[in-house]
């Protein structure tokens, strides 16, 4: 279940309805903490630590095949870096013949524009920075061909503290395709407290605050700031 950025009040109704018909919720801690208000007084909750997912599909499978009804949570839409993938893989592997349903979220690339105006009108490709799954060379080589086919570029997973390379090697490879004051939007912590909104260049990216609840859309050759926000034409004749 997708349970979008943060605020309960950005999830859809089918998502706020899984959780609350939920007799197990699976989760990561923060965000298990974020809808703890609509979770069923006496369903259990099997809430766990970044890094431990397939512990947590593993977890959701046996408690369906208990014929418990499990809502195994992601931040945003489960299907996008979230946890549908592993829990089809596990339930495939371990042959478990249950039935699964995927309830979309809203994602952190479209939250974010919400708050930047309207970057992603057109073409975009998001790239996560993170190579805990990805090898680095397999995301520089997305990074280069983005950036080359002038994709507007949304970037996941951008730095925590003790990892800062990435995004200043992504810096680096965007630099060589996209001017230096190409608009950027720079948004944390969307629709939860503490909620940040930026809009720079790409030059001064490396300057800015970013952490892991940070998204970031590199505007394409065409996107422009009109006031304090972002627009990628999306070729209207007006
Ligand atoms: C592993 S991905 C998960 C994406 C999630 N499934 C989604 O659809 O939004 C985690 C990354 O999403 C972005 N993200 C997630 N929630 C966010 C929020 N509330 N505000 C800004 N960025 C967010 C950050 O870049 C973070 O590092």
């Amino acid at each position: 279940v997708g349970i979008g950025p943060g605020a309960v009040s950005q999830m859809t109704m089918e998502a706020k309805q899984a959780i609350e018909a939920a007799d197990v919720v699976v989760g990561y801690k923060t965000y298990v903490k974020l809808i703890e208000t609509i979770v069923k007084p006496d369903a259990e909750i099997f809430s766990g630590v970044m890094g431990k997912e397939v512990e947590r599909a593993k977890a959701a499978v046996s408690k369906a095949l208990q014929g418990k009804c499990v809502a195994v949570i992601s931040s945003g839409d489960p299907g996008v870096y979230g946890m549908a993938g592993v829990v089809l893989e596990v339930a495939d592997r371990e042959k478990a013949k249950i039935p699964i349903e995927i309830v979309p979220g809203v994602t952190a690339a479209t939250a974010a524009a919400s708050r930047l105006g309207a970057p992603l009108v057109t073409d975009f490709a998001v790239i996560s920075l993170s190579d805990l799954l990805t090898p680095w060379d397999l995301i520089e080589k997305r990074l280069h061909a983005a950036a080359k086919a002038d994709f507007v570029i949304v970037l996941y997973n951008p730095q925590s503290e003790g990892r800062k390379e990435p995004l200043a090697k992504a810096y680096e490879i965007l630099l060589e395709h996209r001017k230096p004051e190409t608009p950027v939007g720079i948004v944390r912590q969307v629709g939860r407290e503490g909620e940040e909104t930026v809009v720079t260049t790409l030059k001064e990216l490396v300057e800015s605050e970013v952490d892991m609840t940070t998204t970031i859309i590199v505007g394409n050759s065409t996107t422009r700031v009109v006031g304090k926000r972002l627009i990628t034409p999306r070729g209207y004749d007006l």
